[in-house]
């Protein structure tokens, strides 16, 4: 790679001022100052120094949306023999990881991506986006329980923070509701629905803030778009 792209693409410039950078002779490969453009870099091999500061190549980001199947984990590794999500994702080199957690039983979006910067920020307390759940549950819950789900519920001796909460479908002895929150704590639907009395039956998330699930089939991936990505970058 010609020594002016190493530079851009390490983040440190632009191809044009990084060429004035090698002519001013600020620039040394191996500890040898270079002033002549084009000069070619191993990026394997060779240690590039911009006023005496090793640079290094940004490694591509990635970003995916899983829909995730029931009866994978969310963990990089897998202990008891159980199947994994990144299992699922075949074709990607760089290793990527799971933003955030999805239970073994529950399906639906996840994302992954290499970007550690935007995982820890999308997962932090204090930025907690809005995730979206349908959960199937037992019976329909009347309009006094929906109302305390909403203002919160006192989960492992805390009180949840507002939530969303609307019933989409009744049935028989079940019914599908739409739930919404800011919070991540572990296994939260399950224990607010709990909480209320209508236990989790079949749980599903559909979208993380703006970003939706859409029609991707169980177990398949795509990469986010651009605009996705932005939208992410921007929360
Ligand atoms: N809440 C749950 O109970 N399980 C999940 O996987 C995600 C949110």
């Amino acid at each position: 790679m010609r020594l002016q792209k190493y530079i851009a693409y390490s983040g440190v410039t632009s191809r044009r001022k990084a060429e004035e950078l090698i002519l001013k002779g600020r620039v040394k490969i191996n500890d040898k100052v270079i002033r002549e453009l084009g000069t070619k870099v191993d990026p394997d091999k060779d240690i590039v120094k911009v006023d005496n500061r090793q640079i290094k190549l940004e490694k591509k980001k990635i970003y995916i949306m899983l829909n995730k199947p029931e009866g994978y984990v969310t963990t990089l590794k897998s202990y008891h023999n159980d199947k994994i999500v990144i299992d699922l994702i075949q074709d990607i080199d760089e290793r990527i990881f799971p933003v955030g957690r999805l239970d073994k039983d529950t399906s639906g979006l996840l994302l992954m991506t290499n970007d550690g910067k935007l995982a820890h920020r999308l997962t932090h307390p204090s930025y907690e986006v809005l995730k979206t759940y349908v959960a199937l549950v037992e019976g329909v819950p009347n309009g006094k329980k929906l109302t305390k789900f909403r203002k919160g519920l006192k989960i492992d001796g805390k009180m949840t923070a507002k939530a969303y909460i609307r019933i989409t479908k009744k049935y028989k002895d079940t019914s599908l509701l739409e739930i919404s929150i800011h919070e991540g704590r572990n296994r939260q639907v399950r224990k607010m629905c709990k909480y209320i009395r209508h236990p989790v039956i079949k749980l599903k998330r559909i979208a993380i803030g703006e970003i939706k699930l859409g029609d991707i089939k169980l177990g398949q991936w795509r990469y986010l778009t651009d605009k996705e990505v932005r939208y992410l970058k921007s929360l």
